[in-house]
């Protein structure tokens, strides 16, 4: 008997992670509060203001890895509420410790797939979208599985209001350059900065960008407005 249900092409590949003892004491503490879990088909919408508790311009990013960034730059920006979406557990754990070390109130954590989550969000509801060093997919057969191909950002344009922003930023010049092509390609989006931009200052240097430093590879930030 063949299996015709189609799957959604995934941006990851699922992984097992253990949390560490820190990671399960801030979950068991933190998750009911500021956790959602992302269930694949689940098209409830989703309000932000609801999510937070407070009507602030919502940045969502996607990918956080150990949400490092996204405590830093959710403390230097308290007017504005962080929502992370991440699929590797011990992320969830580690970005939920930080928020507890650092009395953080201005972030929330999805635990699921960032194009699901983003399905739910009201049209320009978002102030800014952050994908930092996205999985680059090297191999020309799994270019389908970047978040950013054309679909992806046509749906995360239609979330932003008009004006917000969409920042990538990629240590992979393949990645880049189809970035590039891309968002340019999005009618509805103008490039802030007319080609890559510098490092903008809010956002700090993220893990993955260290690694990629370290192998000496260029870095390339890409900012986009919605029209
Ligand atoms: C290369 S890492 C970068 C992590 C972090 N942004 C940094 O720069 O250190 C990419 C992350 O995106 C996550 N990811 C990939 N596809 C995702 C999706 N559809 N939804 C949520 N997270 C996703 C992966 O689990 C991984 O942790």
């Amino acid at each position: 008997m063949s299996d015709t249900t189609e799957r959604p092409i995934r941006t990851f590949h699922p992984r097992r992670g253990r949390m560490s003892n820190r990671h399960a004491d801030a979950f068991a503490e933190l998750w009911p509060r500021l956790g959602l879990t992302v269930v694949d088909g689940d098209r409830s919408p989703l309000d932000p203001a609801g999510l937070f508790g407070r009507d602030a311009p919502c940045v969502l990013e996607i990918g956080f890895g150990m949400g490092e960034t996204t405590a830093t730059m959710a403390a230097a920006d308290r007017g504005r509420d962080y929502l992370g979406v991440e699929v590797h557990t011990p992320g969830i754990g580690n970005l939920l410790a930080l928020v507890a070390e650092q009395g953080l109130t201005n972030i929330r954590v999805a635990h699921g797939d960032a194009m699901e989550l983003v399905r739910r969000l009201p049209a320009g509801s978002l102030d800014a979208v952050h994908s930092f060093f996205p999985d680059p997919w090297p191999k020309a057969r799994h270019h389908k599985r970047r978040l950013i191909q054309p679909a992806n950002v046509a749906l995360l344009r239609e979330r932003l209001r008009p004006g917000g922003t969409l920042h990538c930023a990629t240590d992979w010049a393949h990645y880049a350059e189809a970035m590039r092509e891309t968002l340019d390609g999005d009618a509805g989006l103008v490039n802030a900065h007319g080609g890559y931009a510098p490092r903008p200052a809010y956002r700090p240097v993220t893990k993955f960008e260290q690694r990629g430093v370290r192998a000496g590879r260029e870095i390339f930030d890409l900012v986009y407005q919605r029209r």
